[in-house]
């Protein structure tokens, strides 16, 4: 079976300073992988050339069996959704009309003829609603969403696309403990079925959620394993000396 994602070699340059030092990476089907490492370590950039926001100077990404290396995000969004590490919500829309978007902007980039007849995005966003428990907000402008539901309206905007990939970027950050924990129960509930590249700070996220983690550390992936071998890594210790988590 293909992997969901293969990253071979990635290099990214932002001028004389290279981000991404060559990374690989393999994400099987089904899978919930969690990339982590310190900040400014390159993930956020690692998911801009994933899906298509900018493109790599060297390598190649590999989705489903496919070549998309560079392939604009239009291009990509059957394959795969992101979220961002900062609210992308439309505040002046209702979160119903946020999710109809969403569903509309994956659809009318397939061929015209296979474009989504108006009802279809109506259940596909109401379906999406219930998902992210938020039907009781549908009308609601998101702007006046809590962070916390704007943040799960982010994941509702990823899966109402109904791609088999999504990434999602820092999904719990700026959440207190309880709001995090119901949005990675809810992350887990809604991305059965799919497969799931998650970047996490929360350390104890991370290793309730992922069934595998790699750990990026100055542009360079040094280590991939199940939750237990990744805490147990002397090399990740180190490189997380300093940081929440891990090296405790
Ligand atoms: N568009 C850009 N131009 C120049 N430098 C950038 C750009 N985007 C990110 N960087 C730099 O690349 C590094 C990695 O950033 P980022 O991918 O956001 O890290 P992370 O998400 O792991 O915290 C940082 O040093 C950041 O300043
Ligand atoms: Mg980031």
């Amino acid at each position: 079976m293909n992997a969901a994602l293969e990253l071979h070699g990635i290099v990214k340059r932002f001028g004389a300073t290279r981000v991404l030092r060559g990374v690989d990476l393999r994400v099987a089907q089904g899978e919930r992988h969690a990339l982590i490492g310190p900040n400014g370590a390159g993930k956020s950039t690692l998911f801009d050339l994933i899906s298509g926001r900018a493109r790599p100077d060297e390598g190649r990404i590999v989705a489903d069996g496919i070549d998309i290396t560079g392939k604009r995000p239009q291009r990509v969004c059957r394959t795969l959704a992101r979220s961002f590490q900062t609210t992308s919500v439309f505040g002046g829309l209702s979160v119903f009309d946020n999710l109809r978007c969403a569903v509309l902007g994956a659809s009318s980039s397939r061929f015209i003829d296979r474009c989504l007849p108006s009802r279809r995005v109506d259940a596909r966003a109401h379906a999406m609603l219930d998902a992210i428990g938020l039907a009781a907000r549908a009308d609601e402008p998101a702007a006046r969403l809590t962070y916390a539901e704007q943040r799960a309206l982010d994941l509702g905007l990823a899966l109402a696309t109904d791609a088999p990939l999504i990434l999602l970027d820092e999904p719990t950050a700026g959440m207190n403990r309880a709001e995090a924990a119901h949005a990675l129960a809810l992350i887990r509930a809604t991305t059965e079925g799919r497969t799931l590249l998650v970047i996490e700070h929360d350390m104890d996220a991370v290793f309730g959620l992922a069934d595998r983690i790699s750990v990026l550390v100055q542009g360079r992936v040094i280590a991939t394993g199940a939750p237990a071998e990744i805490r147990a890594n002397r090399q990740v210790q180190e490189a997380y000396l300093g940081f929440d988590g891990v090296a405790q």
